[in-house]
């Protein structure tokens, strides 16, 4: 009996095809290929976190409703405890939207966008469907609506989007959250770095949800902790199906301090800010590179010579950044805002790889 068992019946074949999600391990590259704050993390903060980190956190549970993050994110934004959920990253929340609400149905994704909405949708049985963003890699509102047609399902924009930078405004969002009968989701990871939020738009539109992460302003990607607004309704919904203990208790305390802290973290913000438009202007004076508009703390570009090549050299030379096929409409590169440092030496070495092509 044992040892005949062929995993390979258990399989689930709705799966075929997809792989472990295996984000690269380079020590000793540059890194700029996840849309991490490059900044050193504010040593006021660090030592804040050391000193309020208890016995219990090891050999205790952490409190499995977060309530005291939960508590300080509901002040923050004036809204109830109730309209709040915490997660293990914001991936971990993706996961939860499609589990409680996708199973066996549609979820219309503007894409291109963040690949784990579309992995998310299909782990959970799902079923996902890509709507194309325009020309300008814009939300098609129209499409979206048509897309979704009567039928209740799940919505996910990314705003400000990842890849593309781009910027969808709180009008396009309300349109096309009074048009449907789905949860409308809008994940606002960068909204620090740009654009509008959809937050006030919460109380008229029951159906919408902002999705948020400490991950990227706020340098605390290593501790995973991100967060959604929501109607009531849609949270109980989503604390059914929560794993039990999700938020570590050191990840909660931490995340707190970064709330209290808040301010300190202006400077590297601002920072980014200023340093993603010199990148993009580096760039745009490298002959035949296209940029694309972005409001987020990363760009979006072409080359003119193929873009799996232009990244392969690019990690030989140390930097690392995303390589971003979009089917039907070619391959691109995006690049992370780092230290000033960082991003001359891509320019650099981007300069030396296109100037010198081994394709
Ligand atoms: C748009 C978007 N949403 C969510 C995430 C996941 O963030 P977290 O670290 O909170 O899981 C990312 C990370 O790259 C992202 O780009």
């Amino acid at each position: 009996m044992g040892d005949s068992f062929d995993p390979g019946r258990l399989k689930r074949q709705d799966l075929n095809g997809m792989e472990p999600y295996d984000a690269y391990y380079a020590p000793g590259v540059i890194r700029l290929d996840a849309n991490e704050n490059p900044h050193d993390f504010p040593a006021e903060v660090r030592e804040y976190m050391v000193s309020r980190m208890e016995p219990q956190f090891f050999g205790r549970y952490p409190d499995s409703m977060a309530r005291e993050l939960v508590r300080d994110l509901a002040s923050f934004f004036a809204v109830g405890t109730e309209n709040i959920m915490v997660g293990n990253g914001s991936d971990e929340l993706i996961l939860n939207i499609m589990l409680a609400f996708g199973v066996g149905r549609k979820v219309h994704i503007a894409s291109p966008t963040f690949s784990m909405y579309g992995i998310h949708a299909r782990v959970a049985g799902a079923a996902p469907v890509n709507v194309q963003r325009d020309q300008d890699f814009e939300v098609d509102v129209e499409a979206m609506i048509r897309s979704a047609g009567e039928e209740p399902s799940v919505i996910i924009i990314c705003n400000p989007n990842n890849p593309t930078g781009t910027v969808t405004s709180p009008e396009d969002i309300a349109a096309l959250a009074g048009s449907v009968n789905s949860l409308v989701v809008v994940d606002e990871a960068y909204i620090e770095f740009g654009g509008q939020s959809c937050i006030p738009l919460l109380d008229k539109y029951p159906n919408l949800m902002v999705l948020r992460t400490f991950s990227k302003a706020f340098g605390l990607a290593g501790m995973r902790v991100g967060y959604l607004l929501a109607s009531p309704e849609v949270v109980r919904e989503l604390m059914r199906i929560k794993q039990p203990f999700n938020v570590n208790s050191f990840s909660q305390m931490a995340a707190r301090a970064v709330l209290k802290f808040r301010s300190l973290f202006q400077d590297s913000i601002g920072r980014i800010i200023i340093d993603r438009k010199n990148l993009e202007q580096n760039l745009r004076q490298i002959p035949g590179v296209k940029v694309y508009p972005t409001v987020a703390n990363f760009l979006f570009f072409s080359t003119g010579a193929p873009a799996g090549e232009v990244y392969r050299g690019l990690l030989e030379e140390g930097v690392m950044i995303r390589f971003i096929g979009v089917p039907g409409r070619g391959d691109y590169l995006r690049v992370s805002v780092g230290t000033e440092r960082e991003n001359n030496i891509f320019i650099d070495k981007l300069k030396s790889v296109l100037a010198a092509p081994k394709f």
